[in-house]
């Protein structure tokens, strides 16, 4: 093609004022001339190297990438990412920052919510009514923002948000519902909560003063105060890709979508990230995050801006970059989305009109001018059917040229295909950066903003892209999402609210665990003490138990050892001989089956039990007498176990009444 198109560059058609087609060639001399001049020329305010022939395949030959060069970017990209995960912006041109999302929309999402969307150039407020298993209805009103809030100070700028959203609440009669809002802000932020987020800087031409370097939020909230006139409650503040993804994985009905992305004014993606990977932003959390996963927001856009992919960048890129709204930062948002591409464009065409490749070195004072060449010239000349060039003709008469050529208009094209598919190439790049970062079997990757959906081949080019350079084995497939910026912050005040509701029921539920728990605890404690006091009160008995026993026993030896009792004992001892001996047999047989009885008692579990009584009791000499008739095993048995206690208490009372 580029063949062909330097073929009809140097064989210059040209319309002269009859229709007649001119033949021209660009003689040697006319190339000396070229390049004589341009080394005193300017491209577009910046000085040319001292170059050079210039021909249409050079500079298009600069926009062409490799798929080896490809490669090594994403290999780059991945690192940068590591890195950020690590340590955010400080470490790493790609920041990786949290959002704290830790979910995707499983269906059953519902209620009324306000979505708010400062993005590019707008700015939208929507009332979403979710209700599962129906579409998301929508009531929006959208302004363009005047550039006295883009490029005044943050207080205008966010007053201008808060009039926005109040005059369309009060027109909706909600103004007072206290609505919960989420707020997509497109703009990277260094979240700490799902609703508290500073500002790391502007991108797409915003400048805002006393902005960055502040709570997001906060400011939106001191601006509703300060106009006074509405009840709502900030949820949430997301990115636009984080929006993009939840949008796509709603509108897949509950599929997982595993990569967010935008490429519009400016391009980034998000996706989900194991919360263990994600060191700088936990770290830097205000609330607790009980979640094994959460959404990052990449912010790819900064990849390049610490020197690490010049060998991507030409002279063009340079020239945008120095003369942009925030030089030095941004770089592949500059190269990919929108907000750059048509000036990138138009550079490109200004050079080479220069260099006499096209329109005869005769541009028009609007093409040298800056920023006369919005990117929405390249969807439009790419969308001119195959030979009619409608849109490309229109386009050159607002450009102020009208002396053109067929190889003009050729080569006008070939200039937007060539400069919008190095975008392309690049943001399929990144996107499969991603994909193997993620790793899962089929993964969805849910793409909005208008570059991408405008330009009529270029969600082609992506997809053919990401196909050559994902790894071996991946299969992915691209849906394109629509509203993710409003859909997707509805949805996600709707799982906040969700889990807000889940963590209340969790909540409530580990309160009445912790009651039922410490009501246990309590009724252990008070079946211990009550189990105390009855073993105190045991002891006293046991004591007073011991108390008689030592009395008996003094009782019993005052009584063995009376010498008026032992005589009398004696005369009945030989009086007893007799019967004794008659008894004798009997006596014998009673005392062994005592005995057998005694063993057998000794041998059953309960012995040591029965053995280990009070140390106290098993001391004291009973009287022989006494000891038969009130047993020691009584008393041990009574003193084995707490719950014992209350069945051999009555025993105690009985054998303490019976001894006394
Ligand atoms: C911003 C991102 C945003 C992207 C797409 C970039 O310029 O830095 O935060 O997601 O544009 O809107």
């Amino acid at each position: 093609m580029i063949g062909f198109l330097e073929l009809a560059c140097s064989i210059r058609r040209r319309l002269d004022g009859n229709g007649e087609i001119v033949r021209r060639r660009t003689s040697t001399n006319d190339v000396a001339k070229i390049v004589s001049k341009d080394l005193k020329r300017q491209a577009g305010g910046a000085k040319l190297a001292d170059e050079e022939f210039i021909s249409l395949e050079s500079v298009m030959a600069e926009f062409r990438l490799s798929n080896n060069t490809l490669k090594r970017m994403m290999h780059h990209m991945s690192d940068d990412m590591d890195r950020g995960l690590e340590g955010g912006l400080s470490k790493s041109t790609i920041a990786m920052l949290p959002s704290f999302v830790p979910e995707m929309p499983d269906g059953s999402e519902r209620g009324k919510f306000v979505a708010m969307d400062l993005g590019g150039t707008n700015l939208r407020v929507m009332i979403m009514e979710i209700e599962p298993g129906e579409e998301m209805r929508c009531k929006q009103f959208n302004t363009r923002m005047p550039n006295w809030a883009q490029h005044g100070t943050g207080q205008q700028l966010f007053d201008f948000i808060a009039k926005a959203l109040a005059d369309f609440l009060i027109e909706k009669g909600v103004d007072q519902d206290g609505l919960p809002v989420g707020f997509t802000f497109s703009y990277p932020c260094d979240q700490t909560s799902l609703r508290s987020a500073t500002l790391l800087r502007w991108t797409k031409g915003v400048t805002a003063t006393g902005c960055v370097g502040r709570d997001v939020v906060q400011m939106l909230e001191e601006a509703i105060k300060r106009d006074g006139r509405i009840n709502v409650e900030i949820m949430a503040l997301i990115n636009d890709t984080v929006g993009t993804m939840v949008a796509a994985a709603y509108q897949n009905k509950g599929q997982q979508c595993d990569v967010g992305v935008i490429i519009g004014t400016g391009t980034n993606a998000s996706y989900m990230e194991h919360t263990k990977n994600i060191h700088y932003g936990v770290a830097k959390a205000t609330e607790p995050y009980p979640y094994k996963q959460m959404i990052i927001d990449t912010e790819w856009g900064g990849f390049g801006d610490r020197g690490e992919a010049d060998y991507i960048f030409t002279e063009y890129d340079r020239i945008i970059d120095r003369r942009s709204d925030h030089p030095g930062v941004n770089s592949l948002d500059k190269l990919i989305a929108g907000m750059c591409m048509g000036e990138l464009v138009r550079l490109v065409l200004e050079k080479l009109t220069r260099h006499k490749v096209l329109f005869d070195g005769m541009g028009s004072e609007t093409l040298f001018t800056i920023g006369t060449f919005p990117t929405k010239y390249i969807s439009e000349i790419l969308h001119d059917d195959c030979g009619s060039y409608q849109h490309t003709r229109q386009i050159m008469g607002e450009l102020g040229i009208d002396d053109y050529t067929f190889s003009d208009m050729l080569l006008f094209r070939e200039v937007c295909v060539v400069v919008s598919r190095r975008a392309a190439n690049l943001a399929a790049a990144s996107i499969a950066c991603v994909l193997n970062r993620v790793k899962r079997p089929k993964m969805i990757i849910g793409i909005d903003g208008s570059t991408y959906k405008y330009h009529p081949f270029f969600e082609h080019w992506v997809n053919e892209k990401i196909r050559e350079l994902v790894d071996p084995g991946l299969d992915f497939k691209i849906v394109q999402t629509g509203d993710g910026s409003g859909r997707g912050a509805a949805l996600i005040t709707a799982i906040i609210w969700r889990l807000k509701k889940r963590k209340q029921i969790e909540e409530q539920n580990a309160l009445n665990r912790r009651l039922s728990i410490e009501n246990e605890e309590r009724e252990k404690k008070e079946r211990k003490s009550e189990e105390k006091e009855a073993i105190g009160e045991e002891r006293e008995e046991n004591r007073w138990f011991d108390d008689k026993v030592d009395v008996i026993a003094a009782i019993g030896q005052a009584v063995v050892d009376d010498p008026v009792i032992v005589a009398a004992h004696e005369v009945e001892e030989v009086q007893g001989n007799e019967e004794r001996e008659v008894e004798n047999v009997n006596g014998s047989r009673e005392e062994s089956k005592e005995k057998e009885e005694e063993e057998e008692e000794n041998s059953s579990p309960n012995r040591k039990a029965k053995l280990d009584p009070e140390p106290l009791i098993q001391q004291i000499p009973y009287p022989k007498t006494l000891k038969n008739e009130n047993g020691v095993h009584n008393r041990s048995n009574n003193s084995t176990s707490a719950s014992s206690l209350s069945e051999s208490d009555h025993e105690n009372d009985g054998s303490a009444i019976n001894i006394e």
